[in-house]
């Protein structure tokens, strides 16, 4: 297949619009925004498969730091980085100060000043991640005015308690190359699914929900009673549908969401109550109750061990061929049955991988001046 000529469109005034940005959540983005980055991260895609060099950002620092665990995205922050020619660098969040009371903006300062970019995940405590980042991008950037010092030192939001955004976007470039024809008019299942292994966050879901509307998709949002997501996200939603023409709906059957579907996107989160009870322990620092209300998360899923993603329910698909998507780590047996995920096993790799080219687009886009032109002689 010659890649180059499936190639898309780069429109250079957006991405000169995107020079110095972060992103947070990916709702703070246009749709033009979004196409422009995703456009960047295909011409990646294909440089980066005909075995070109991408080192755009040679010797520049690349850090991140993680709260919480991650296989996946701790991977594709290192391979963007390095095919950059960046020095990526992870730490353990909560081997930081910030564990010791330094503030974000403080932490974003001290940072920035040495770092060219900085990637945070943030995500188990609503009401925190997503202002925590806010607050790190404030001190970078008043930081770097107070220095005159020129850098750009975008911030990545690699999965707070709000959104998922590179996650996201890998989903969704990977939906855009499954159903080459466009998202208009199909028919994708947001699913709540069982999980006995930990409460998962909100964030994928709501993200999913904020951005696949965007494209004119049908999405479908289930999940049982008690597990209803963040109220602003869901408005998001219904705008970017309306504005798309597509539509969001909700319901409790997971059944009636994976009818007639082109896509489901199984996947498990924890009980909004007890996700909000999570706040005021962890801001208690009360081990015990944070402990407490993990398990009782775990019994309020255990009522619920027959919403699995299963042959029986793949049958109710369209033509019972719908695409099936997971962000990943998927609980086995409990999300997904371990046949449906066997046959999908290649393109559950495929989604994943698709993170590492929309990192390496985050940190181009925001830090490469006439990136079109130096797209251009990589992708040549
Ligand atoms: N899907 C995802 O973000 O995976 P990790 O938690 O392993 O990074």
């Amino acid at each position: 297949m010659n890649t180059t000529l499936a190639l898309p469109h780069l429109d250079s005034a957006t991405l000169s619009s995107l020079y110095g940005r972060s992103l947070l959540l990916t709702r703070d983005w246009n749709s033009c925004e979004i196409d422009a980055l995703l456009a960047v991260a295909s011409r990646f895609e294909a440089a980066v498969r005909a075995g070109h060099s991408t080192a755009l950002l040679p010797d520049e620092l690349a850090y991140a730091m993680f709260f919480d665990n991650s296989t996946r995205t701790k991977s594709a922050w290192a391979g963007a980085a390095s095919r950059l020619g960046m020095r990526p660098v992870i730490v353990d969040g909560n081997s930081t100060q910030v564990e010791h009371g330094e503030t974000a903006e403080e932490t974003g300062a001290m940072l920035g000043m040495n770092s060219h970019a900085l990637g945070v995940r943030h995500d188990l405590i609503l009401g925190e991640g997503n202002r925590f980042m806010r607050a790190v991008e404030k001190g970078i950037r008043e930081y770097l005015e107070a220095m005159t010092d020129t850098r750009k030192v975008p911030v990545v939001n690699l999965q707070c308690d709000i959104d998922h955004p590179t996650q996201t976007l890998a989903d969704l470039l990977w939906l855009r190359e499954y159903f080459p024809d466009g998202l208009k008019g199909k028919r994708i299942a947001v699913s709540w699914a069982y999980s006995p292994s930990y409460a998962k966050p909100l964030s994928v879901p709501q993200g999913l929900a904020m951005l696949l509307t965007r494209s004119g998709a049908d999405v479908v949002l289930a999940h049982p009673p008690g597990y209803q997501l963040m109220d602003d996200t869901l408005a998001t939603a219904r705008q970017h549908a309306n504005a798309s023409g597509g539509s969001f709906s909700m319901t409790e059957s997971m059944d009636e969401a994976f009818a007639g579907a082109d896509a489901v996107y199984p996947k498990s989160w924890g009980p909004y109550d007890l996700m909000l009870e999570r706040v005021a322990a962890n801001a208690a620092r009360d081990k015990q109750r944070m402990g407490d209300i993990e398990r009782a998360a775990l019994a309020r899923n255990a009522a619920h061990t027959d919403w699995i993603c299963d042959e029986r329910r793949m049958g109710l698909t369209k033509n019972g061929k719908a695409l099936y998507l997971h962000c990943l780590p998927a609980d086995i047996g409990a999300e997904v049955s371990a046949g449906v995920m066997e046959q999908h096993r290649v393109n559950v790799a495929r989604e994943a991988n698709k993170k590492l080219y929309v990192i390496m687009a985050l940190l181009a886009v925001a830090k490469v001046p006439d990136l079109g032109a130096r797209l251009a002689e990589v992708t040549r």
